[in-house]
């Protein structure tokens, strides 16, 4: 099987995890959550998003938050946008880093972010222009790759002329996201084969939701291609209010369970990635799509017989 022996993680709990929860987080428990992901070793984190807070009501304040990060050796933060405002606020709140979005899909771009994805282009010219000339690292992150709830299939060609604009534009560090949980681990794998093959120059990373139980069987797939660079969401919050039907992201301590259980590194003390679920657990009140967080870790079940 050809596995890495390391891989990267992005907790992206806080942003797409919080983006599509009724219960709004204060301040105070959305910095409580992050201290407690820093604290368990995922030291790369979306700490929120810089988008109208009309249309995302509980991401209002990610402003206000990047004052209560904790500047930790080694933490990585980054907010997501769609538009120059938000790389604007993103820097005035002192990120030194932000994902610029944009779907594959007419209709989940359109929902999303009122442009067409040809148009969705043409306007990131300007915030990738700000955003070199003020030192700002950015990464772009194309969601509705596998699948579309609005337009249904995507092809592959349609996917492939967004990455090519965004590699045009200079973009030389892409996620492919699985929105609407519609990707299977045969087209990841044959996707990510495709795309390292036509942009050999790209970082990938790779960013599913478990909307139909095949989230853990993708990340192999991905991993089966050679990507190393994934996104989780703490609890298996998650999913996009543009997208119907969405729902939770994998589960973070699911993935680290899964890498510890095959010997692959993630750096992250999956012990307290537990106590963080079950935290984000007591503050949103109810139970999302995590397996450990219900079954335990099998190291504990041994341990019992
Ligand atoms: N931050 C805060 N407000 C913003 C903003 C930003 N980054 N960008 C635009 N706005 C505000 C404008 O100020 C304007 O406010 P007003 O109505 O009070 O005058 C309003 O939003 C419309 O601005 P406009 O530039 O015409 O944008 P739009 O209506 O075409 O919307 C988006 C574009 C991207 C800002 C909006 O669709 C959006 O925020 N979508 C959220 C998508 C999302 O987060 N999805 C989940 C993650 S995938
Ligand atoms: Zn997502």
């Amino acid at each position: 099987m050809n596995l890495p022996k390391k891989i990267t993680i992005w907790e992206v709990g806080p942003r797409d995890g919080l983006q599509n929860e009724k219960v709004h987080l204060t301040l105070e428990q959305k910095a409580e959550l992050i201290q407690l992901s820093v604290d368990a070793g995922l030291k790369n984190v979306e700490v929120g998003s810089f988008v109208s807070p009309k249309a995302i009501p509980t991401m209002a304040d990610t402003d206000q938050l990047c004052a209560l990060l904790p500047q930790v050796e080694g933490a990585k933060y980054r907010g997501l946008i769609f538009n120059l405002k938000g790389l604007q606020r993103g820097e005035k709140a002192g990120l030194k880093a932000c994902e610029l979005t944009i779907s594959a899909s007419r209709g989940h771009c359109l929902a999303n972010m009122n442009k067409t994805p040809e148009d969705a282009v043409q306007s990131f010219k300007e915030v990738i222009e700000y955003a070199n000339a003020n030192n700002i690292y950015l990464n772009g992150a194309v969601a509705t790759v596998f699948g579309c709830s609005i337009d249904g299939k995507v092809p592959f060609e349609q996917v492939a002329s967004v990455l090519k604009a965004l590699h045009t534009l200079g973009m030389r560090d892409l996620t492919l996201a699985d929105t609407t949980g519609m990707a299977n681990p045969k087209q990841v794998y044959e996707y990510s084969c495709r795309v390292q093959e036509l942009f050999p120059d790209i970082k990938w990373t790779l960013h599913f939701h478990n909307t139909r139980g095949l989230g853990l069987a993708n990340v192999l797939a991905g991993m089966q291609a050679g990507i190393t660079s994934f996104d989780t969401a703490y609890a298996g919050l998650g999913g996009c209010p543009f997208a119907p039907g969405a729902s939770g992201n994998i589960a973070t301590e699911d993935l680290v369970n899964m890498c510890n259980e095959m010997g692959i590194e993630t750096g992250v003390d999956l012990d307290k990635c537990i106590k963080l679920g079950y935290r984000v657990e007591e503050i949103i009140g109810g139970t999302r799509s995590s397996s450990i967080l219900r079954a335990g870790k099998c190291s504990d079940i041994v341990k019992k017989h």
